[in-house]
């Protein structure tokens, strides 16, 4: 069975073909990815009319562009899965229309996608064709349930058990801030490129980690995470490294820091905010005792989390590949294959979007 994947719900504009063998493998066959970012980066984060302009003009090419890769015309393509939620209204309607469109016009069945969720099953994916560009590092089996996912973003930041395709729930998640959007934050405050996450970990390389001791929140319930104190933190410290109070102006800050001081303060920024990650998927694989752990969404490209998990988790994680943990079509094909065969389609002509969809 072949699903297009269609993901439009920040400011990557994805499209992929996953196709799911009889012996329960998921293969991909293509990954189409034409990201915004760049129109972003001199306003230092997405701005969503940018993000829905930029999906209309790039949502048909990249679909089409999906199906050739793979191979396929629509005779060949089983169903179309889509993210409907959560995620920017302008932006996912582009994708739910166009998905939608496509549906009624091709006569193939309709799969609506939690984008929170489907970033665990970019994990799933364990094969691909050999015509696929770039290579894909890609696990030897798939993850097994019941799973722990930590589901870490620019939108969200959770821990979620997973008994089943389907059947889980949320044990923790942040209170305010995404620890992506912390990282994006952070490294606006250092006057780094957006997306933050890639820019902080760049310049930590050159930084000590253990120069600045950062707070860790302490929450009621243990499995919530929290980051804007630490956030505010990183902003005491460098106002304080440069001998000011903390009436002086964010803005101004990164001028007045010396290229070591941005380095030290990236490092123990990076190195506290993914410990916190660390520390709480370690104690719910303690209390839980799943049968595997699952890392997805943008953070768990950090090189730096990769680092810290390995040694102190009993079992190995399930990792994407680097180029399946930010937004891509994939892991929304592969969750809509799963939809595929529970025969949950849903119908094209009334789909609506769900900005706020919970997990
Ligand atoms: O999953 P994603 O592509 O989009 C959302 O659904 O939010 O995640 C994007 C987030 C951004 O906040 C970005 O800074 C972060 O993932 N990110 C990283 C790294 N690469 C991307 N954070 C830490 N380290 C990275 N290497
Ligand atoms: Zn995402």
């Amino acid at each position: 069975m072949k699903i297009l994947g269609i993901e439009t719900s920040c400011d990557e504009t994805a499209a992929a073909v996953v196709e799911l063998s009889n012996k329960g493998d998921l293969k991909l066959l293509s990954n189409i990815v034409a990201s915004s970012i760049d129109l972003h980066k001199v306003y230092g984060g997405v701005v969503p009319e940018i993000a829905a302009r930029s999906h209309i003009e790039h949502i048909h090419p990249v679909v089409k562009q999906s199906l050739e890769e793979a191979d396929c015309g629509w005779g060949d393509i089983d169903g179309i899965a889509v993210t409907y939620g959560p995620g920017l209204g302008g932006s996912l309607l582009i994708g739910v229309l166009t998905a939608r469109t496509l549906s009624v016009l091709h006569n193939k069945p309709l799969y609506a996608i939690n984008h929170v969720e489907a970033h665990v099953y970019a994990a799933f994916i364990n094969k691909t064709s050999k015509k696929l560009s770039g290579p894909y590092k890609l696990p030897s089996s798939q993850p097994a349930f019941p799973l722990l996912g930590l589901i870490v973003s620019g939108g969200h930041t959770q821990l979620t058990f997973f008994k089943n395709h389907f059947d889980f729930q949320t044990i923790g998640r942040t209170t305010d801030d995404a620890v992506g959007e912390a990282f994006d934050k952070v490294a606006k405050m250092l006057a780094l490129p957006y997306p933050g996450g890639p820019s902080i970990e760049r310049l930590a390389q050159k930084g000590d980690a253990r120069k600045f001791k950062l707070p860790k929140a302490r929450m009621s319930n243990k499995y919530d995470f929290s980051y804007s104190g630490l956030k505010t933190a990183v902003l005491r410290t460098a106002q304080k490294e440069i001998g000011e109070d903390y009436n002086f102006s964010s803005h101004l800050l990164a001028e007045r820091l010396s290229e070591q001081q941005k380095a030290d303060l990236a490092a123990s920024f990076c190195y506290t905010a993914i410990e916190t990650l660390v520390d709480k998927t370690l104690a719910a694989y303690e209390e839980l005792r799943p049968k595997s752990v699952v890392i997805a969404g943008g953070v768990s490209a950090s090189a730096e989390l990769r680092r810290q998990i390995a040694p102190r988790l009993s079992v190995e994680a399930h990792i994407p590949d680097i180029k399946l943990c930010t937004d891509n079509g994939a892991m929304i094909a592969a969750l809509g294959c799963y939809h595929a065969v529970a025969k949950q389609s849903v119908n094209p002509k009334s789909l609506e979007i769900s900005p706020s969809l919970k997990t």
